[in-house]
């Protein structure tokens, strides 16, 4: 664990959005194990314990820093900091979110507009801060970390699924524009992982009113969920590889799909005859939980 401002020069530099926890936390720790100085960033420094521990017992070149993607002042204000003592970002990874659990009818506009301004705008903040910087060095790899819920659309998780349907858009579309500048933009698709994402879902209480008419469909997909989290999940490492293979390799992947569950389901996908066949054998999947 590094000390505040005491920068170690020679490494390549990465910065992690959302590492508090799960796979931000397990990417850091995967980045920094492998020679990475890294920016462990997170919006509350209070929950540093954990990476704090890991790091210090391992003696990792990472430090923390303040960041809330939601707070412009935050996230520039940690750009400058990086800027100040690294002069580069190598890597930068996209990580912070959240899940809005609802049907779209039982969910407020407010609601779903907090959830694209993490997912998605809070992401464009850090990489618009971000981008001059690896424009000037003209290299660095982005990684965003996108979800298998944005290439397929689940019930229940409409808001959360499109902002991960938008951010494979804007991956696809930045990477052309950055090329020119050596920056190579990469998207990693988890399945379930096993992390404090379903537990801190963002559970609107017109999701839980026995007079909601999505009420029934509602406590399927939260038993689907839960069966799939107990039993069909992967760990954060496995997403943090997936990262760690995509910032070390010499011409990375567009997309990088972590997790078995994930890799089944997009299977499942291509092998369906018609986008028809392939609702009725997901619905079919959900019924059996
Ligand atoms: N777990 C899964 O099954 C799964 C599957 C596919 C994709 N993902 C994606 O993986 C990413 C990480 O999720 P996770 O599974 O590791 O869940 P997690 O353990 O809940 O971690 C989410 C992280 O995002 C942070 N965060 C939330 N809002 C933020 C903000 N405004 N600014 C900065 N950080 C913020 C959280 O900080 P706090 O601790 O302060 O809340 C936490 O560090 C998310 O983008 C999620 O959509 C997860």
């Amino acid at each position: 664990m590094q000390k505040e401002g005491q920068e170690k020069k020679g490494n390549k530099v990465a910065v992690v959005s959302g590492s508090s926890s799960g796979i931000g936390l397990a990417t850091s720790l995967a980045l920094a194990r492998n020679g990475f100085y890294t920016y462990a960033t997170m919006r509350n420094l209070e929950k540093s314990a954990g990476i704090i521990d890991a790091a210090a017992k391992e003696k990792l070149p990472l430090q923390l820093v303040q960041l809330d993607v939601n707070d412009e002042r935050s996230v520039n204000s940690a750009i400058a900091k990086i800027t100040a003592e690294q002069g580069r970002i190598d890597v930068l990874v996209n990580n912070a979110g959240y899940g809005l659990f609802g049907a779209l009818e039982d969910l407020s506009i407010e609601e779903i507009k907090a959830q694209y301004e993490t997912n998605f705008f809070g992401l464009i903040r850090l990489t618009q801060a971000a981008l001059p910087l690896m424009r000037k060095q003209n290299g660095g790899i982005i990684v965003n970390v996108g979800s298998v819920a944005g290439r397929i659309g689940f019930p229940g998780t409409a808001a959360y699924t499109s902002t991960k349907f938008a951010l494979e858009g804007l991956t696809e579309a930045i990477s052309y524009e950055l090329e020119p500048f050596g920056i190579k933009v990469v998207i990693v698709e988890p399945g379930v992982i096993k992390t404090n994402f379903l537990n801190g879902m963002v559970v609107p209480r017109k999701t839980s009113d026995p007079n909601s008419p999505y009420l029934q469909l509602m406590q399927q997909m939260n038993a689907t969920l839960s069966s799939m989290r107990e039993n069909g999940s992967s760990s954060p490492e496995v997403v943090a590889k997936a990262v760690l293979q995509a910032v070390t390799v010499e011409n990375p992947e567009l997309r990088y799909l972590a997790g078995e569950d994930a890799v089944t389901l997009m299977e499942m996908r291509k092998k369906a005859p018609s986008d028809e066949e392939f609702r009725q054998m997901l619905k079919q999947n959900f019924s059996q939980h």
